[in-house]
């Protein structure tokens, strides 16, 4: 057995699960009249009821003991202090300096990263009130209209997420169109209908190797340049960059003026809020996506200052722990009750997955426990009409995460009671199931005879007992948003600090890509002996001998 899985913590919280798995969660509230007072959290405009899970004060104390055994205090301080954290690739972990707004040091080598930050928060804001402001022209003359966001991953999801979240904030005159798939499809729709005069090009890579992404681009290149005009200077008037590569970007053709910078301390998966970003900032406004920072730096705040007790990121994190390592619940749903975070899962899927989805430790060694759940789902209510049945009868356990908005940005007010109502009642109904007893009274009130009644009896019990916490937002803001993902992030670190684990690399990724180069030199050169997995080159073989190019 390992160290983590040995210890004295973790033996406590396995004999308390024994306990705590016989008690249905709906007896906790009969126990305890404080029960929801004692599992809500409120910070700002969010509201965290944790009240509908299995879990009890003691429940919390011994995962707190887990967290002090696992130094959870000093490594969350660790991050702070910018301490190379990311220890596989010798790298900081700061994208909380990206919306540190009290401009507060924070140091990497001994040296403030505060005022390269502020520099490019400057340029965002001035290149985002020139664009808005009509001074920045592309090669005709005429203003900018459209924006095409190339990028993958981390340099797509994150500001993908976030204007589609925020979009009743947007720009009237500015639309914007995402293009992250090597899939040819993804470009061609993003281009079909625009106008290059009016077009620009922000191409996001903190590598400037992805494949995926330089494909892209240099389709949107060469589109501009048949399209639109040919003199390679005009290619400064239509693309910008975001990236750590300066040298690399120079050789695609974008000057270090339209340049954005970040650094390798800001992690793909965390970037949003750097120049990544800077299609938020186009798109909702540069003071919207301050009040974005502004909202993540609020729960930075709380992170890094509040006890452990108390601390909401840290209890999310510890709640995931307590499911997925003492329960076996390897899965999580995330459901927002709002058509504005449909990505949301999505989002999630990357930040939790890529940053947890590892089985080495600190010491080298594989981990005899498991780690990142599988995060999964869709909006409410279209999730109701798809998995949900799963969730209340099938045989796996999955907890959820129900994301609702008080007030909506659209006027429809008997629409949203509606929407709320159902968010409520689902969490209700995965809780408190519905016994036979229940059933049998209901189909006794029914026209149904008998014998029908006694077969579809066990059809209709539900079993309950099935845990969520519900996250209600005031309204879907900027600042909102930022301390939502924010919680996220922080959750995500407090899961990979106590399974020890480094949550900043993807090394797991690698691998692929390195195969895929190989396969695609295969195909082009069509040299299949080169390949030497049988059923690979079965395939390649099939595919080369119906490609009709
Ligand atoms: O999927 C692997 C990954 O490295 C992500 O971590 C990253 O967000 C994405 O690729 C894109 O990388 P880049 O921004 O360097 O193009």
């Amino acid at each position: 057995m390992g160290r983590l899985t040995s210890s004295l913590a973790w033996k406590n919280l396995k004999e308390h699960q024994n306990v705590v798995a016989r008690i249905p969660i709906q007896k906790f509230f009969e126990t305890q009249p404080e029960r929801v007072k004692q599992f809500s959290f409120e910070i700002g405009d969010i509201l965290l009821d944790f009240s509908k899970n299995k879990l009890t004060q003691q429940t919390l104390n011994l995962l707190i003991k887990l967290a002090e055994q696992e130094k959870l205090p000093k490594k969350i301080d660790e991050m702070f202090s910018g301490e190379k954290i990311n220890f596989t690739e010798k790298r900081s972990v700061l994208h909380i300096a990206l919306r540190n707004l009290s401009n507060e040091p924070l140091k990497v080598d001994g040296w403030d990263v505060m005022p390269r930050v502020n520099a490019v928060l400057l340029k965002m804001r001035n290149f985002t009130q020139k664009l808005h402001n009509g001074f920045w022209r592309g090669f005709s003359g005429e203003s900018i209209t459209d924006i095409v966001h190339i990028g993958i991953g981390g340099s797509d999801l994150g500001p993908r997420l976030v204007c589609e979240a925020l979009a009743p904030y947007s720009h009237p005159e500015i639309r914007i169109h995402f293009v992250s798939n090597v899939d040819g499809t993804d470009i061609q729709n993003a281009l079909r209908n625009l106008n290059p005069s009016r077009t620009l090009f922000i191409v996001a890579s903190k590598s400037w190797t992805t494949q995926e992404t330089l494909l892209n681009a240099n389709t949107a290149k060469r589109w501009f340049q048949k399209n639109g005009s040919p003199d390679e200077r005009d290619i400064a008037k239509h693309f910008v960059a975001l990236s750590t590569n300066e040298e690399a970007c120079a050789s695609f053709g974008i000057p270090s003026e339209n340049m954005f910078h970040f650094w390798n301390w800001v992690g793909g998966r965390f970037s949003l809020w750097s120049a990544i970003g800077l299609v938020i900032s186009l798109y909702i406004g540069f003071d919207n996506f301050y009040e974005l920072l502004a909202g993540a730096n609020i729960i930075d705040k709380h992170f890094k200052n509040t006890n452990l007790e108390q601390n909401i990121p840290v209890l999310m994190g510890l709640l995931g722990i307590w499911y997925n390592n003492f329960f076996g619940y390897r899965t999580q749903a995330i459901v927002p009750y709002d058509t504005l975070l449909q990505k949301f899962p999505a989002y999630l899927q990357q930040l939790i997955m890529e940053s947890n989805g590892k089985r080495i430790n600190y010491d080298g060694d594989t981990v005899d426990y498991s780690t990142s759940p599988i995060i999964w789902g869709q909006a409410g209510t279209d999730a109701q009409h798809s998995f949900f049945q799963l969730l209340h009868q099938g045989t796996q356990i999955v907890p959820v995460d129900f994301l609702v908005p008080v007030e909506p940005h659209h006027p429809l007010a008997n629409h949203h009671d509606v929407l709320v109502a159902n968010a409520i009642a689902q969490s209700e109904a995965l809780m408190e199931g519905r016994t036979k007893k229940q059933v049998e009274q209901e189909l006794e009130e029914s026209n149904i005879g008998p014998y029908d009644q006694r077969e579809l009896i066990p059809h209709r019990v539900f079993p309950g007992d099935r845990p969520s916490t519900t996250i209600f937002y005031r309204k879907l803001t900027p600042r909102t948003l930022g301390m939502l993902l924010a919680l996220y992030e922080h959750r995500v670190f407090v899961e990979g600090a106590v399974w020890g684990i480094n949550s900043f690399d993807q090394w797991g990724v690698e691998l692929g890509k390195k195969i895929a180069n190989k396969v695609l030199s295969t195909i082009e050169s069509g040299h299949i002996q080169s390949i030497a997995n049988p059923s690979s080159r079965f395939l390649i073989e099939y595919y080369l001998q119906h490609k009709r190019w």
